[in-house]
């Protein structure tokens, strides 16, 4: 069997690691095809650094640009790729404008195309991932789901049939990671010179924070206001809108750093009191880890952290600091997202379902 796995931005390459090794031990011929959507070392090279990843088969190059141009630009350059390589599987992952490019260059190639991390639903049609998301699931035809609510949307759409719950592979690479830096203590927090358990970890990165000046302005104030060190571990996009509008990013309680490696931000994470986060995925790790997350979103993908009670929404500053501040939640020993071994399911499920 030949996947070929197309990634490009920073969730992706987590998703991806999982992804790799099983795919290794079943022998799976297994191509990687970067976009280049994202290109900073710390926004890629270094997740197939510390997670094991071979280096991509293939770099695009494409880089960033409005919606329609970087989506446009994959579009081009993936044709000739999906031509040469005639996989049995395009595996694509999540909801960038990587995942919905690959997913459309490969359906209208006849080429099998399977959706990981498929069902996902924000309901926010403002969202460019909740576009990506409906376009790549209605397109592909095979969606692996991470959880049953995912199941559940799918079904809902009318798209039952080519859905299989696998479970979340996150959770696969998460549970590694977190036996890895267990014991030992997080860079971050020697760095910072505190106390475990009193900062705070945050990363703000979504359009819909960063883009309009009063909001990005009434977010930072929220964070500076907080009670802890805020460590913001600061996204490109972040970075560019806070200077073209003056905003400092370091202020009160807020200081900016660079995102950091996967290894070290889960342990960073479980060393902190408390996340706040526009990031799906670091809902989610938080979730895992047992550590409460505030989420600066009006909804989120990831209802079960919520439902159990790990997180909550938050919009203004009363909100973020109440979430911050509310009390540990019960534990918990519930795993709406799998047990970390989704990533096997994967490849079993795309060899049995194989059509070629
Ligand atoms: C993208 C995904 C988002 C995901 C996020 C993870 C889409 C629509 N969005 O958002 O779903 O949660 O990745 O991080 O696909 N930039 C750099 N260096 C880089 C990459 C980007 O400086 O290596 C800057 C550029 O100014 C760029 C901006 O960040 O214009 C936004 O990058 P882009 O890939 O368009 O979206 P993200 O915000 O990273």
């Amino acid at each position: 069997m030949k996947i070929v796995s197309v990634v490009g931005a920073r969730p992706q390459f987590v998703k991806l690691a999982p992804i790799a090794k099983e795919a290794a031990a079943a022998s799976v011929d297994h191509v990687i095809v970067h976009t280049g959507q994202h290109y900073d070392p710390m926004l890629s090279d270094v997740f197939f650094d510390d997670l094991g990843i071979a280096a991509p088969d293939v770099h695009l190059g494409v880089g960033s640009g409005s919606h329609g141009v970087q989506t446009g630009a994959m579009l081009a350059a993936l044709d000739a790729v999906f031509d040469a390589q005639q996989p049995d599987w395009v595996l694509v992952y999540g909801d960038t404008n990587s995942t919905v490019a690959a997913a459309l260059s490969a359906v209208k190639m006849h080429l099998p195309v399977a959706h990981l991390e498929a069902g996902l639903r924000s309901f926010n049609r403002r969202m460019p991932e909740e576009h990506n998301r409906v376009l790549t699931d209605h397109a592909a035809d095979l969606l692996l789901a991470p959880t049953q609510v995912a199941v559940d949307h799918l079904a809902a759409e009318g798209l039952a049939a080519r859905t299989v719950l696998v479970g979340d592979v996150m959770t696969d690479v998460l549970h590694v990671v977190r036996d890895e830096v267990a014991g030992r203590p997080s860079p971050l927090v020697a760095e910072l010179g505190v106390e475990p358990r009193s900062h705070y970890v945050a990363t703000i990165h979504r359009a819909e924070n960063t883009d309009d000046p009063a909001r990005l302005a009434e977010v930072v104030a929220a964070l500076a206001g907080l009670d802890k060190p805020v460590v913001l571990l600061a996204h490109p996009r972040v970075v560019a809108k806070a200077a073209a509008h003056g905003i400092p990013l370091t202020q009160g309680s807020l200081i900016a750093h660079a995102p950091l490696a996967y290894p070290d931000l889960v342990a960073a994470t479980l060393a902190s009191a408390g996340v706040v986060t526009d990031s799906g995925g670091l809902q989610k790790e938080a979730f895992l880890l047992r550590v409460p997350c505030t989420t600066v979103r009006t909804e989120t993908e990831w209802v079960e952290t919520v439902d159990l009670g790990w997180n909550v929404l938050a919009g203004t500053a009363e909100e973020i600091a109440a979430g911050v501040t509310r009390p540990r939640p019960a534990d918990t020993d519930a795993t709406p997202y799998g047990d970390g071994k989704a990533a096997g399911r994967v490849i079993e499920t795309l060899a049995e379902r194989r059509t070629s």
